[in-house]
């Protein structure tokens, strides 16, 4: 089947937009399935930075299709601005470019306001969310009270959605600030947005089917990570999609027999934003370190990202529930210059040893790594990346070859630099035969 699917195996941010944009040139279609805005996907291309939301990451290329599938929850005001935002530099997104499914849930205004509240509520559970309103716009549709984008051109059935919706909401929020969303206002301009973006909405499962049907090589974009997996993930500290493999065949619309190789994309150390368990964080000068040297500040809401060392317990994990093939490990350059390395291959958990992630929330935040430790490298890796795969430094591929053993799957893809250049190959293709 050549389709490929790109799934971040950490808390997300792990470089994906990086490697699907290294992957267009080769691909037709490029396929967003779940999460919304949420999502931050940057691309460093020709010395120019692009952080795309919504838009799939294959979008910088011309002549590919780009495709928002019905599992994402589309905030339309997010979408028209990043359309006009690629416009303005110079990237012209086009119907042909870029659809989005009819089936795709909406981001109301009041799902944004909801997520808001609920973070900020006295004595209310805190997820540390992106404030997008994902949360809230999922919970809808699960309610068979959200509003999809083929409801945007029916202004009749469009109200009675939007009627339907605020009834609880509307007693939610006159309580707490004596505000409320008068239905009319909310219809007229979901109808409007709703105009605006006609032109690019299409049955996006039927395209991707079409588009194997006819040979055509389709990439599958995960957002978030298969940690923050509603499923399988640190739950409830997790995005409410399944960012794991599970989203792909439901998202996108197509057999999950239509998957051919998984990519899991992973940081050569961890990061995570926002609130839940993280066993092998390090809130200490190293921490500090790789979120000055990595950047690690988030792409969608500039929050500092929490850092700490490679987890393979954690990866394991993920690379199991989501039958990783392959991984893409991105940001090894910013190992560079420390003495040793540090590799979570264990918890320990009340007296005992495990190697397993565990599904409760408590035992996840009482475990204590256990560390195997590994010779650092001096050596800048841009340099000795122009090389190729053998001109990087003899303990970077000695790391590079435990992270195979102790996550289980080989290591295709090393990316030592944002930019477009800096990613060694040690595959000939990375799509299934
Ligand atoms: P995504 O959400 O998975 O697409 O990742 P983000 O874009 O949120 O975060 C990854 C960040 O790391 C971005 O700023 C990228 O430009 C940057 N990046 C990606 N790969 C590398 C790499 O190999 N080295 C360095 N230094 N930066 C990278
Ligand atoms: P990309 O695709 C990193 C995190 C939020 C919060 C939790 C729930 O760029 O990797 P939400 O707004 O989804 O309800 O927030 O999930 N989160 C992300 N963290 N990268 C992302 O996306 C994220 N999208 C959501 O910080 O902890
Ligand atoms: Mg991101």
């Amino acid at each position: 089947m050549p389709s490929l699917a790109v799934i971040g195996i950490q808390w997300g941010d792990e470089g994906k937009g990086k490697i699907i944009d290294a992957l267009t040139p080769s691909a037709d279609v490029i396929v967003r399935y779940q999460g919304g805005a949420n999502a931050g996907h940057t691309i460093v291309a020709d010395g120019r930075t692009t952080v795309l939301h919504l838009v799939p990451s294959g979008v910088l290329h011309a002549g590919k299709r780009c495709l928002i599938g019905n599992g994402v929850v589309v905030d339309p005001q997010a979408l028209l601005d990043e359309i006009d935002g690629l416009a303005a530099q110079g990237v012209t997104v086009t119907p042909a470019s870029l659809a989005v499914s009819e089936r795709a849930h909406v981001v109301m205004p009041y799902h944004k306001r909801l997520d808001q509240l609920r973070e900020s509520l006295p004595g209310g559970q805190k997820i540390g969310t992106t404030g997008r309103g994902i949360g809230p716009c999922y919970a809808d549709k699960i309610a068979r009270l959200g509003v999809r984008i083929c409801d945007l051109f029916d202004p009749e059935h469009l109200r009675r959605r939007v009627e339907s919706a605020l009834v609880e909401k509307n007693l939610l929020f006159r309580a707490h600030s004596a505000f409320d969303f008068d239905v009319d206002e909310v219809v007229r301009e979901a109808a409007a947005y709703g105009d605006r973006l006609r032109p690019y909405v299409a049955d996006t499962s039927r395209l991707v089917d079409d588009a194997l049907d006819g040979g055509e090589k389709v990439v599958f974009e995960g957002a978030q990570g298969a940690l923050l997996d509603i499923d399988f993930g640190t739950y409830p500290y997790v995005t409410s999609s399944n960012a794991g493999i599970g989203g792909i065949p439901v998202g996108a619309g197509i057999s999950p027999a239509r998957v051919g190789r998984v990519i899991g994309v992973a940081k050569g150390y961890a990061t995570r934003v926002g609130e839940g368990p993280f066993p092998s964080e390090q809130r200490n000068a190293l921490g500090d370190r790789l979120r000055e040297v990595g950047r690690e500040f988030g792409a969608t809401t500039g929050r500092p990202r929490r850092c700490g060392w490679f987890d393979a317990v954690a990866a394991r994990h993920a690379v199991r529930f989501c039958g990783v093939d392959a991984i893409a490990l991105t940001k090894l350059d910013v190992l560079s210059g420390l003495d040793e390395l540090k590799v979570a291959v264990a918890y320990r958990l009340g007296g005992s040893v495990i190697d397993r992630f565990p599904a409760s929330i408590r035992d996840l935040a009482a475990v204590e790594p256990v560390f195997e430790t590994l010779p650092g490298w001096r050596e800048a890796l841009g340099p000795a990346a122009a090389l190729g795969y053998d001109g990087l430094p003899a303990a970077a591929r000695d790391y590079i070859a435990f992270l195979e053993g102790a996550v289980g799957v080989p290591v295709e893809m090393v990316s030592v630099g944002a930019g477009r250049e800096a990613l060694l190959l040690r595959t000939a293709s990375p799509w299934p035969d």
